[in-house]
């Protein structure tokens, strides 16, 4: 899949005033690439990850889904299946242990073959021993490793993570990249947002926004 950005603007208002969160953004997601997008708090990092997954609509621009699909088959046909999201806020469901959580998205959808069991899952991500823990009895960044591999579940072809490395250490956070880089090199697309320099050197591509403006956009060339 490639997601294809195109002009993207959103305001929001607040009172008399009227703040352009992104301002005519355009952009090309490919698949095989860790994909930062960096900028200071405000920039509007969160703003350009909710319109791509659906979550807030943009005022002009469009967000496109282009893969090789079957003939006669919907380009817009996107589903759950195909997108996976983390929230800054994690939204893990505190009545199901880590690994119930982590299960999820395959107990929604039993069909689903793709993926890797969540056990596999939680032992890459070194919560494999608070499997069966409440998320509310482990830690921030074991939480946090929670929802990432709970996005992970159902292998999408699209993952978003609104500044998924934010409670982790710095061991932690090459480990979390690490995998979030292989996703993206098994064909998938992946774009996080941070403004964490070691988030950024990790990545293979930085789009910077500035008052919500790309105002950079440049490969890395870290080597695989
Ligand atoms: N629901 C909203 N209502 C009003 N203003 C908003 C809303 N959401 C975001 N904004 C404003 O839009 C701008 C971009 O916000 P956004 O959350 O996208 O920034 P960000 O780059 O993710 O920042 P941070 O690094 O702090 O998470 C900011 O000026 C913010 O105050
Ligand atoms: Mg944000």
């Amino acid at each position: 899949m490639t997601v294809v950005v195109e002009n993207l603007t959103k305001r929001f208002r607040r009172g008399a005033e009227t703040v352009t969160a992104l301002d005519d953004v355009t952009l090309v997601l490919n698949p095989g690439e860790l994909t930062v997008a960096a900028g200071p708090s405000g920039s509007g990092k969160t703003t350009l990850l909710s319109i791509i997954a659906g979550f807030e609509t943009a005022d002009a621009g469009a967000v496109r889904f282009e893969s090789p699909l079957p003939v006669g088959a919907d380009p817009l046909a996107m589903t759950w299946r195909d997108l996976a999201f983390v929230p800054q806020a994690l939204a893990l469901l505190d009545e199901l242990t880590v690994r119930e959580n982590v299960e999820m998205p395959a107990l929604l959808d039993p069909s689903a073959l793709r993926g890797e069991p969540a056990e596999e899952l939680l032992e890459r991500f070194e919560i494999g021993h608070l499997a069966d823990r409440y998320p509310s009895m482990t830690s921030g960044g074991e939480q946090q490793r929670t929802a990432v591999a709970r996005a992970l579940r159902l292998h999408p072809p699209l993952l978003l993570g609104d500044e998924p490395t934010g409670h982790q250490d710095r061991g932690r956070i090459d480990l979390v990249l690490g995998i979030l880089r292989g996703h993206a090199y098994a064909g998938n697309v992946v774009l996080i947002s941070s403004h964490d320099e070691a988030v950024i050197s990790m990545a293979d591509r930085v789009v910077t926004l500035a008052d919500g403006r790309l105002v950079s956009d440049k490969r890395t060339g870290v080597s695989r």
